[in-house]
């Protein structure tokens, strides 16, 4: 599989010859300036929830890919409100097959309200398994430990996690989720986009290497293989 970093939780997944795009917040971010969403192509949008840094460029995506918007029923309504009709809601617990792989909807400790205040669901992570490995993105959150369900059901290749702090987990708490989904390669986001989430790098670095594990800092705009 191929990742490409967008910046802030943004990133696309290249994965069974399908692009599959996480919370699209591009041009309101000032760190992903050279980023132009409409480089960007998508066969699938998924939207952890509804808060304005997740769901910024969504509509704008959607309607120049015409990709299928993922998300919980409030945000797929949402979304079908501003014209786009290619939708698919879910909800927590539920999985369902695609032609990237299986998709499982997984709690999130956050909350969801869109950027006029109106409620947005509830917030949510993402488990994909795929031919080309299995991956968590577990959306904006706190730790919990509903993530040993994830990690004692499913081997778990590959995890984005926030470690910005403030608003989600931060690089401690990070770590402890990576143990408790048995992971031992984690890509961070949510992390420097705002001053109350601006982290130390090397700090951070260190302290999954010494747990044995790898965090994965990416460029706003490179592509990593895994
Ligand atoms: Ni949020
Ligand atoms: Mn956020």
């Amino acid at each position: 599989m191929k990742i490409t970093y967008y910046g802030h939780s943004c990133f696309l997944l290249e994965v069974a010859s399908k692009r599959i795009l996480f919370d699209p917040f591009i041009t309101g971010n000032p760190l992903a300036v050279n980023i132009k969403i409409q480089s960007i192509k998508a066969d699938y949008i998924l939207i952890s929830h509804g808060h304005g840094d997740h769901i910024g460029d969504a509509v704008e995506i959607a309607r120049q890919t015409n990709a299928l918007v993922i998300s919980n029923y409030e945000i797929c309504n949402w979304i079908q409100d501003k014209g786009i009709n290619q939708i698919h809601s879910m909800n927590i617990g539920g999985h369902k097959l695609f032609d990237f792989g299986k998709l499982k909807c997984v709690n999130a400790i956050h909350s969801s309200s869109f950027p006029d205040g109106s409620y947005g669901g509830n917030p949510m992570g993402f488990l994909l398994e795929t031919t080309e490995g299995n991956l968590y993105y577990s959306g904006d959150t706190a730790l919990t430990y509903d993530m040993k369900l994830i990690g004692d059901y499913k081997r778990i290749d590959l995890c984005m996690l926030p470690i910005g702090n403030n608003f989600t987990m931060g690089i401690d708490n990070a770590l402890i989720a990576s143990e408790f989904v048995k992971c031992d390669r984690i890509i961070g986001m949510h992390y420097d986009t705002f001053e109350p989430i601006k982290i130390d790098h090397a700090e951070a670095k260190d302290k999954f290497s010494n747990a044995g594990k790898e965090l994965i800092l990416m460029n706003i705009g490179s592509t990593m293989t895994f």
